[in-house]
Formats: structure tokens, C-alpha cells, sequence
């Protein structure tokens, strides 16, 4: 049998846009779509599909610029030794445009990814819409939007953004679960700066408009930013590993070994003042496994601290007030950052730990002007909607509305545990006594003695956890360093938690 011509065309199809373009690519600093796949899966386990779909384009010198696969290399393959879908779109083919043949072939992963349950991977980096194909570029792009919704919260779905990422192009990542992004070599964008320019007279340069770091700490459109291409696929896998392969499947558990280690120093993290921040990534790395914390969207809404982790080799999702910033208070952002990773959690069986340490809602006009009304609404909304088995750990302030929206009893918390020193209240006790002894205090012939002895009273009553645990609001009031242990025996308690939402076609959290 002669096998000439088919390696002949599959040779070609590996070239993509030719030799001259891949190093263009090369010196962009940029790896080609092939190399990211190579890079990503486990080696030798990608399996291509479609290797020889071309465009049927005839229009405006298509004809004569026909690539094989069309600027997106597809297929399967492993990554730790599980499957995933794979599209990679291949910049040196007409840029990585996406028109029909592109766009089916990347429906037809999408379409295996949801018939056998696994996830699905884009590496993007296109520049948009087939122009010379006209509007069947546009239905391609919808066609894989409606099936991004559709296999929203049934398979996971990641997001490499390693090119450009302009004009609708940016719904299909911002459908999915995890955007990862590139420092310097990636962007996205509804408009270009050109546009933004006409339009609002503002100069500004594609990085600053929809580079990496803007939209991993201004917009929040991106959950990871890394240095470079091999960086952000690393961190993809990393990810990868906390996740299940579907919402039917438990998330992947490593092997641990039971031990009754105590980790001494978490007593000595909170200070003595409640006024005085401190770093509760130090709580979070000092009750997980070692070194397993996964952090989430870093660098945007820092006041809370979101992530992925291992609690004895279980995967388990952390949702944190950060006292260091901002005072850990629940802003707009924060409770939108912190909404979605629970949500996502719950969609895919990632039990949720949550530590406790806030003053309240940040009061102010562009907060309640922006909605922090609804905005706080979607975090409340997410926690009491999810199933998954729920802890909560509160660790110094826990007041006011925030109580109750930080995976409080009520709203469905399986356990709560709170530390010796934590703050259980309305509020903290100087405001709590300004208010309530208002005029007392006003007519006495020292205020601010009375001030004190009335914020002592109100502090004695409340700032302790003691009301909660008598009520039941709290189930047991535990030493810092017993934490670890006690959640790794809760969390076990719980594994086999059944927790249904009543019927319902689909909720309507407030967006
Ligand atoms: C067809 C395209 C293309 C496109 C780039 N190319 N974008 N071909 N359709 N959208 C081709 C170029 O002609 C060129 O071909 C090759 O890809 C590389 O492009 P360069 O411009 O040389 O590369 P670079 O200087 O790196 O600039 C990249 C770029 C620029 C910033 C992406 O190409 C660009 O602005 N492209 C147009 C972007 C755009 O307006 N897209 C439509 C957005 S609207 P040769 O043969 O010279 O190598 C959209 C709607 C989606 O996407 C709607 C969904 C709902």
C-alpha cells in the first residue's frame, strides 16, 4: 500500500500556515498551536481529529488559501492520565480567524466532550471573525456559545487565552469556568483600542485595555495570569487536577495517610487586637495539606481569598475573608469573585471550606449606586443553593449581614466551627454602643467614659462566640491548632451528604 500521499498531506497539515509564519509566531514569544497542545496533554496521548478539514470558501482569494485543518487543531488526548478535549487555534492560518469548517471542527470536541463526559480545553488565539467569510463566521461563533451554555456545569470548561481575543470572540472564554491569560502576549477586548479611541477619545494601548494583568486585577475577566505560554498551561493542569471530569464524578483524591499532626502555630496567627490585620493565607496554607493551595483570581477583590486545595488528599474548594485588605469587608467584587468559585464548586462536587474574619458590608454611595444590594445577593444565593458538604471556620469577626451570607447555619451550613476569640455580633462593640446608648452617652458628664464602659458591657454580652454555640449556631468552639484535624474528620462525616433543591426549571439569582 502506498502511503505517500497521506503523509504527504498530513506533513502539510502539521505546518500550518508554513515555516515563514511559525517563526513569526516563535518570535512573538509564542509557542504554536501544536507545541501548546504537545505541552499541555501527557506525552504521546494526543489523538487528532480532523487534521484535513479546509474551508469551502471561495470568496475573496480563499480559494487559493486553503490549510489544512483550518487553523485549529483539534482532538483528545491525557492530561495526569485523564482525558480531555482539546481545540488549539493555530495563529499562522489566517490568523487563527474562525469561520465554518473552524468552527465545526471545534463544535465537533465540544460535542464528544458532553456525549462522554470530560473536559474540554481551548487554547485561544485568533484574530476573530473569518472576515472574508462573512456571517457564517458569526454563526460559527454562536454555535459554540450555545454549546458553552449547554455544557456549563456538566463538563468542566478552561480557557487559554495565549493571542489575541477580540470582538465576540471573548464570549466563548467568558462562558466558560477558568480564563487563563498570558503577560504581554495575550489580550481581549469587546473593542480595540481604535475603536475606543472614535468612540470614548480615550488613548490606550491594547495591554492596558485587555492585557493580562488588567483583566486579572481591574475587570476580574481573567481567574489566572502567568509570565509566560508554558507557566499558564502548567497552572491549567494544576487545576485541572482539583476538578472532576464531569458533574456526575467525585473530584480526584490523592492518597493520604491518616496522622494526628497538630498544627501548633495556627494559634498564634490571629493577633491580639481585633483591630489588626493579619494574613488569613496563613490559616489557609497552615490547615491544608502542604503546599496544595490553589488561589483563584489573585490578584482581583483581594478582601477575599478564593481557591482551590487538599484536605487530606481530598480536593476542596476555600472561600476566605482576607482581614489584610480592606479589612476582609464584602464589597461588590468580592462577593461576585466569591460567588462564582462557589457555584463552580458546587456544579462539580468540591466541598466548600469557608474561613470567616468580616467586619460587614463596605458601606458607601458607589457601592449601593453599583448594586451592592444585588451583587451581595448573588453570594448569599450561591451559598444557600449549594449542596456540596459546607464548613465554615470563623475565625475572629464575624458581623451583621455578612454572619448570616458567610455560609451561616441558616442558610445550610453543615458545620460551623468558630475559634475562642471570635466576635459574633450585629456589629463590633464601640459602634453597637454608639448606637444604642446614643443619648446615655450624650448626657453624661464624660462621654467617652461612658462610651467605654458601655462598649465593655455590649462586648462582654457579644463579642465571643459563646451566644452562637449556645444557640447551636455554632457547633463546637475549637482551639486554632485543632482545625485541621477537626475538618478532616467533618468533611469525612459528611462525604456521603445527599442534599436536593426542590423542583424547579432553573433558579433566577439575581444578576
Ligand atoms: C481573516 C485575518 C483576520 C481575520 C487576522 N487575519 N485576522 N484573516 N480574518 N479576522 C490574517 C491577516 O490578514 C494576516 O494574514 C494574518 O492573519 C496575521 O495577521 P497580522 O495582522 O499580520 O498579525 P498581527 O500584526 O499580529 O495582528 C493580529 C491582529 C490583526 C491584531 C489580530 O490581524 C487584526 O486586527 N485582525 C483583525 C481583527 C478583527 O477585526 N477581527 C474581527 C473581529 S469581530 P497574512 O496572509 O498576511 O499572514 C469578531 C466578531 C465575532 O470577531 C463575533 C462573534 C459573536
Amino acid at each position: 500500500m502506498k502511503f505517500e500521499d497521506l503523509d504527504k498531506k498530513l506533513a502539510e497539515a502539521k505546518l500550518g500556515g508554513g515555516e515563514k509564519r511559525i517563526e513569526a509566531q516563535h518570535k512573538k514569544g509564542k509557542l504554536t498551536a501544536r507545541e501548546r497542545i504537545q505541552y499541555l496533554l501527557d506525552e504521546g496521548s494526543f489523538e487528532e481529529i480532523g487534521a484535513l478539514v479546509t474551508h469551502r470558501s471561495t470568496h475573496f482569494g480563499l480559494d487559493k488559501q486553503k490549510f489544512y485543518g483550518d487553523g485549529v487543531v483539534t482532538g483528545y488526548g491525557t492530561v495526569n492520565g485523564r482525558l480531555v478535549y482539546v481545540f488549539s487555534q493555530d495563529f499562522t492560518v489566517l490568523g487563527g480567524s474562525l469561520a465554518e469548517a473552524h468552527a465545526e471542527k471545534i463544535c465537533k470536541v465540544m460535542d464528544l466532550a458532553m456525549q462522554n463526559g470530560a473536559p474540554v480545553i481551548g487554547l485561544n488565539d485568533s484574530g476573530g471573525a473569518r472576515i472574508q467569510e462573512g456571517v457564517v463566521s458569526l454563526g460559527g461563533y454562536a454555535d459554540i456559545f450555545y454549546r458553552n451554555v449547554r455544557a456549563s456545569g456538566v463538563i468542566p470548561q478552561l480557557s487559554a487565552i495565549m493571542g489575541p481575543c477580540a470582538g465576540g470572540a471573548v464570549y466563548s472564554p467568558a462562558l466558560t469556568d477558568f480564563i487563563f491569560m498570558v503577560e504581554g502576549t495575550s489580550y481581549m477586548f469587546v473593542t480595540g483600542p481604535n475603536v475606543v479611541k472614535t468612540v470614548t477619545h480615550e488613548e490606550v494601548t491594547s495591554e492596558e485595555l485587555g492585557g493580562a494583568s488588567t483583566h486579572s486585577s481591574k475587570s476580574g475577566v481573567t481567574h489566572f495570569a502567568s509570565e509566560n505560554e508554558v507557566a499558564s498551561l502548567n497552572k491549567l493542569r494544576e487545576v485541572l487536577s482539583f476538578v472532576p471530569q464531569n458533574c456526575e464524578e467525585q473530584p480526584p483524591a490523592l492518597d493520604y495517610t491518616p496522622s494526628e499532626e497538630t498544627r501548633m502555630h495556627l494559634d498564634d496567627i490571629v493577633p491580639e487586637s481585633s483591630n489588626q490585620p493579619y494574613d488569613i493565607k496563613d490559616v489557609i496554607n497552615g490547615v491544608l495539606d502542604d503546599d496544595t493551595f490553589c488561589e483563584v483570581h489573585e490578584n482581583f477583590a483581594e478582601n477575599i481569598v478564593v481557591g482551590f486545595g487538599r484536605l487530606a488528599g481530598k480536593s476542596i474548594g476555600i472561600v476566605a475573608n482576607q482581614p489584610a485588605y480592606l479589612a476582609g469587608v464584602l464589597d461588590i467584587d468580592a462577593s461576585n469573585k466569591a460567588a462564582r468559585f462557589v457555584r463552580f464548586c458546587d456544579s462539580f462536587n468540591i466541598p466548600l471550606l469557608v474561613f470567616e474574619d468580616v467586619p460587614g458590608f463596605l458601606p458607601g454611595t458607589d457601592q449601593e449606586w453599583n448594586g451592592i444590594i444585588s451583587n451581595g445577593a448573588k453570594l448569599l444565593y450561591a451559598f444557600s443553593e449549594a449542596t456540596v458538604p459546607r464548613i465554615t471556620v470563623i475565625t475572629r469577626k464575624a458581623y451583621g449581614g455578612a454572619y448570616d451570607v458567610m455560609n451561616s447555619k441558616h442558610i445550610g451550613a453543615d458545620m460551623n466551627f468558630a475559634w475562642p476569640g471570635s466576635e459574633i455580633a450585629v456589629m463590633g462593640a464601640k459602634g453597637a454602643a454608639e448606637i444604642i446608648f446614643r443619648k446615655e452617652i450624650a448626657a453624661a458628664d464624660d462621654p467617652a467614659a461612658k462610651l467605654a464602659e458601655k462598649e465593655a458591657e455590649y462586648a462582654e454580652l457579644f463579642a465571643h462566640p459563646y451566644r452562637a454555640a449556645a444557640r447551636g449556631y455554632v457547633d463546637e468552639v475549637i482551639k486554632p491548632h485543632q482545625t485541621r484535624q477537626k475538618l478532616i474528620r467533618a468533611f469525612d462525616m459528611l462525604k456521603n451528604k445527599v442534599a436536593t433543591l426542590p423542583k424547579k426549571k432553573h433558579g433566577n439569582i439575581p444578576l
